[in-house]
């Protein structure tokens, strides 16, 4: 089953507020249970509100290791990586700790980038939480229908050839996201509608193969019925 818990709100305030207030509440339980929260966040521009509202969290980032699902590979400060949205709506007005702060080095190329990266990820899993964000063509992360990146087994992939540009992107792999012990994807928009019906009926989309995740859809994506 893929939607293990799938809540609707009413609009994209009310779900970056949802977002926020499920994160900080899987962040508590985990450095409670084991003394750190292993986070890795999703780009795109649906979660931007959601970490705009995580500034004003008074939680102790000290417990908080942050990673990243996926990154385009463009230069380190381009305005289009996932990294620079994150740190300008969150990170950056944070008391983050440097060394706990591990971007994907994408700007290396996707191939030396995923290997890179899957040392740095190494020691940090099984990860705590994966936000996630849905593609209009069923992509989540970096993996794309039909790409070859989505059945490599390392923990992190190069990917080339995307269709959400630009073409060369790292991602986490299907394996290390399904292996997270929570999975929340944040879904908004009239864009997302069909998408969202289409995960029912087609497993082999990428989203759809992300097992007991947890949905938190606007009314936008996901009409009154
Ligand atoms: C990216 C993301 C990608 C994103 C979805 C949804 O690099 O773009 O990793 O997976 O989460 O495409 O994007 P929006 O939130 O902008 O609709």
């Amino acid at each position: 089953m893929i939607f293990e818990r799938f809540e609707t709100c009413p609009d994209a305030e009310a779900l970056a507020a949802a977002a926020a207030a499920r994160i900080l509440t899987l962040g508590l339980a985990a450095v409670q249970a084991h003394g750190l929260f292993r986070l890795a966040l999703a780009g795109g521009d649906t979660p931007r509100r959601c970490y705009e509202r995580l500034r004003a969290s008074n939680f102790d980032w000290s417990r908080v290791e942050i990673y990243f699902g996926d990154e385009r590979c463009l230069p380190r400060g381009d305005s289009r990586r996932n990294d620079t949205m994150a740190g300008q709506a969150w990170l950056n007005h944070i008391a983050l700790p440097s060394g706990n702060y591990h971007p994907i080095p994408a700007e290396l190329g996707a191939e030396a980038a995923a290997e890179a990266y899957a040392e740095v990820l190494r020691p940090g899993l099984p990860l705590d939480l994966v936000l996630l964000g849905l593609g209009e063509d069923g992509h989540t992360a970096s993996l794309f229908p039909g790409n070859a990146a989505l059945h490599q087994a390392q923990p992190v992939v190069p990917v080339h050839a995307a269709p959400k540009p630009p073409a060369e992107r790292v991602s986490l792999s299907l394996g290390v996201l399904n292996a997270a012990r929570h999975k929340l994807f944040l879904v908004s928009g009239a864009g997302k509608r069909d998408v969202l019906q289409r995960l029912a009926t087609e497993p082999d989309l990428p989203a759809a193969r992300i097992r007991g995740a947890e949905w938190l859809v606007d009314r936008a994506a996901w009409p009154e019925r």
